[in-house]
């Protein structure tokens, strides 16, 4: 069998592409979405990151406010920073790219940032109401990803979901989202005995384990739908969490790494940073 490739950055372009429809029609009744995008450090994978989450504000019409802080930056000065963000008026998200230098508590951080102006939903009170199944934004990486399982044609109702990974920012919520579509969840991680069979029951499978290529083809079900979210640098090389080659043998429906989930995350910012705005105004 060979799988359907799920093509993260053909769907990712056409979301794009409705809301920069929608924005044009948003700045015809006065709203003018507008993101701040926060950097600390010299992590040139944040950096690329960052760039290319303004390229999409730009491509959109969202205007894209963007600091470059230094290393050596305080938590104190970042604290700040985030206060005056949550005041500014033209400012309807914020985003402060993780990881952060080691003196700043991210925790601290995240928690003072405005539930509203959170397009992360990295704040305890939007992940409470992703766990409630009421949420105001989702959380950008698993939304892309649940884009992309909708793509490839399953009904996630009743089938055997395994996320693996446990982080906050993917392992977590992704599997609120699958629960929320009426999946059987199972999160398996570094300490879950026999992961191996966990992952092989699996009729979709979220490889978010941050460890390149360790998902196989022989620890998944034929026919599964598989979802990498990995992004390793190896040699200069970007590859995921899944062994593409052996893994797409497998399945019925896999992503590419790059040009999967990631371009998925980016789309999904742009749309929590639209509903910023429309929640924003409809407050004013
Ligand atoms: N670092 C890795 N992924 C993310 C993300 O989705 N948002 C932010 N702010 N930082 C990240």
């Amino acid at each position: 069998m060979s799988a359907k490739i799920l093509n993260g950055k053909e769907v990712s372009e056409r979301i794009k592409t409705e809301l920069k429809d929608k924005v044009s029609e948003l700045k015809k009744i006065g709203i003018f979405p507008g993101l701040a995008v926060v950097l600390v450090g010299n992590d040139p994978a944040s950096r690329v990151y960052v760039n290319s989450k303004k390229r999409a504000c730009e491509f959109i019409g969202i205007e894209s406010f963007e600091y470059a802080l230094p290393e050596e930056t305080t938590e104190k000065q970042l604290l700040e920073l985030v206060a005056e963000l949550n005041a500014d008026k033209k400012v309807n998200g914020i985003l402060v790219q993780l990881p952060l230098p080691e003196q700043i508590n991210e925790e601290n951080i995240i928690n003072t940032i405005n539930p509203l102006k959170d397009v992360d939903a990295f704040h305890p009170f939007n992940v409470g109401r992703i766990m409630t199944g009421n949420p105001v934004f989702l959380p950008c990486t698993p939304a892309g990803v649940m884009e992309l399982v909708h793509e490839s044609g399953i009904d996630v109702k009743g089938k055997e979901c395994v996320v693996a990974g446990r982080s906050n920012i993917v392992g977590k919520p992704q599997a609120m989202l699958l629960l929320a579509e009426h999946g059987t969840v199972t999160i398996c991680h570094s300490r879950t005995v026999n992961l191996e069979e966990v992952c092989k029951r699996a009729d979709i499978l979220v490889a978010a384990v941050g460890k390149p290529e360790f998902i196989k083809g022989s620890m998944i079900k034929p026919g599964a739908v598989v979802i990498d979210v990995g992004i390793n640098r190896i040699n200069g090389k970007i590859v995921g969490d899944v062994e593409f080659a052996s893994a797409s043998e497998v399945a019925s429906a896999i992503t590419p790494v790059p040009g999967g989930v990631g371009p998925m995350t980016i789309a999904m910012l742009m749309k929590n940073t639209v509903k910023a705005a429309e929640l924003y105004y409809s407050r004013a």
